[in-house]
């Protein structure tokens, strides 16, 4: 076992916060005990790259109580948990190289202690160890099997080295399940994005103009959780499809030119680059909170947030204050990062509950499967969705109805008309 973390001493403080997410994660903690006497995972080597969490460290149990070896890192320099990695290394005995507030190297350094395990599968959040990965296959890449990906913009990483026909391995898109993102990206990031926003400011949401860049699944969850908190809500979109969603869902839509200079919070959620460009900031009035809800801290654009400020003071962890030459002053949460994940704790178990038993499920597919999987990109089977979302009714204790036989016929037959 080799780690790299940040303090050990913090174990008993991650222990107790995973044994609150496992009490909440009931579909995950019932493949756990499925999959723990016949450990089909047994002598194959995961390496994760994934946002190290008390949710995380509930799927990093489950995959070793699976039989897995574990070699993780973080996805994101400020989102790593250190008591859940102190307490996955003391308690658990594995191999996490993940701090809060790495630097860059330090980033990549933590992404190869990974790499240099010879993973036989990878599980990613964003693509930057499968991107790595690609760059080193002849050192590390012998036992590769397969690899998962948990989100959408690392979801569009791999499809495009696919699509330029440089993807070395198979790949299961598990952002792309129902059970994943019409729940997690929803439900997870409208609530723990706005948790961020409220304990990095305490700001009261009721009354404020809140511009929400993006009208994805993501974009969408947020909306809703603001305006249900009492705040006029703006959506900037570039896709015409969106873009009326986010009108007829009842809220109003503009460029950000027009929106910057009304908001008084503004999220990202595009996972696109340049959304707040200085020509934006210029325009935001005194006191403005950026907040950014996208993979990477390229949405705001920090230079152009540096040029234009005589000065800058933190007025908490998670907050910096920026003073630009206009006089006005403008609040960043989070450098710019995952402000659900920097300055909340990610999103609630619940929902990282689906999440990761489709990221469970995936890896014990390319287990037992082996050598099925051409180097593509995959979606998780149908079965798989429905299967967890009938695992997570049970565990909330709902029942729903069954077709009867006379109505099966029905919806596959054409024949029966007015
Ligand atoms: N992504 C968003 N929220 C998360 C969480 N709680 N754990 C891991 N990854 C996440």
């Amino acid at each position: 076992m080799e780690y790299r973390i940040k303090d050990k001493s913090l174990s008993s403080y991650g222990k107790k916060k995973i044994n609150w997410a496992e009490s909440h994660m009931p579909v995950l903690l019932s493949l756990q005990k499925k999959y723990q006497d016949s450990k089909p995972l047994k002598n194959l080597i995961i390496g994760g790259c994934l946002h190290v969490t008390k949710e995380t460290a509930v799927l990093i149990k489950t995959l070793h109580a699976a039989g897995a070896e574990i070699a993780w890192s973080g996805c994101n320099p400020l989102s790593t948990s250190d008591d859940i990695a102190a307490s996955l290394v003391v308690d658990e005995g594995l191999s996490i190289f993940a701090s809060r507030g790495v630097n860059n190297e330090e980033y990549y350094d933590d992404i190869y202690s990974v790499l240099k395990f010879k993973p036989h599968i990878t599980i990613d959040d964003g693509a930057d160890l499968t991107i790595e990965f690609h760059k080193t296959m002849d050192e590390y890449g012998s036992n590769i099997i397969g690899g998962t990906e948990e989100t959408t913009t690392g979801v569009m990483r791999l499809r495009a080295l696919e699509k330029n026909k440089k993807l070395q391995y198979p790949i299961i898109a598990v952002n792309d399940a129902e059970t994943k993102h019409d729940f997690d990206n929803i439900y997870g990031t409208g609530q723990s994005a706005l948790d961020g926003v409220i304990r990095a400011t305490n700001i009261l949401l009721a009354g404020k103009t809140v511009v929400v860049a993006g009208y994805g699944h993501v974009g969408k969850g947020i909306a809703a959780r603001c305006s249900g908190h009492g705040a006029s809500v703006i959506v900037t979109e570039v896709n015409p499809i969106n873009a009326l969603k986010a009108k007829m869902d009842g809220y109003i839509v503009k460029p950000m030119s027009d929106a910057s200079s009304v908001g008084d919070i503004f999220i990202t959620s595009t996972g696109c680059k340049d959304i707040i460009t200085g020509t934006h900031i210029e325009k935001m009035k005194n006191n403005t909170i950026l907040a950014n809800a996208g993979h990477f801290n390229v949405e705001i654009s920090l230079n152009d947030l540096a040029n234009l400020s005589t000065s800058t003071q933190n007025l908490n962890e998670n907050v910096e204050q920026f003073i630009l030459k206009n006089g006005n002053k403008i609040n960043l949460i989070g450098e710019g990062r995952l402000v659900n994940l920097v300055a909340a704790e990610g999103h609630p178990s619940e929902v990282m509950d689906m999440s990761f038993a489709n990221q469970f499920l995936s890896v014990l597919n390319f287990a037992e499967n082996k050598n099925t999987f051409e180097n593509k990109i995959y979606d998780i089977s149908q079965e798989q969705d429905l299967n967890i979302a009938r695992l997570k009714l049970e565990s909330m204790g709902i029942k729903i109805d069954e077709l009867t036989a006379s109505q099966n016929r029905y919806i596959h037959d054409y024949g029966e008309g007015t």
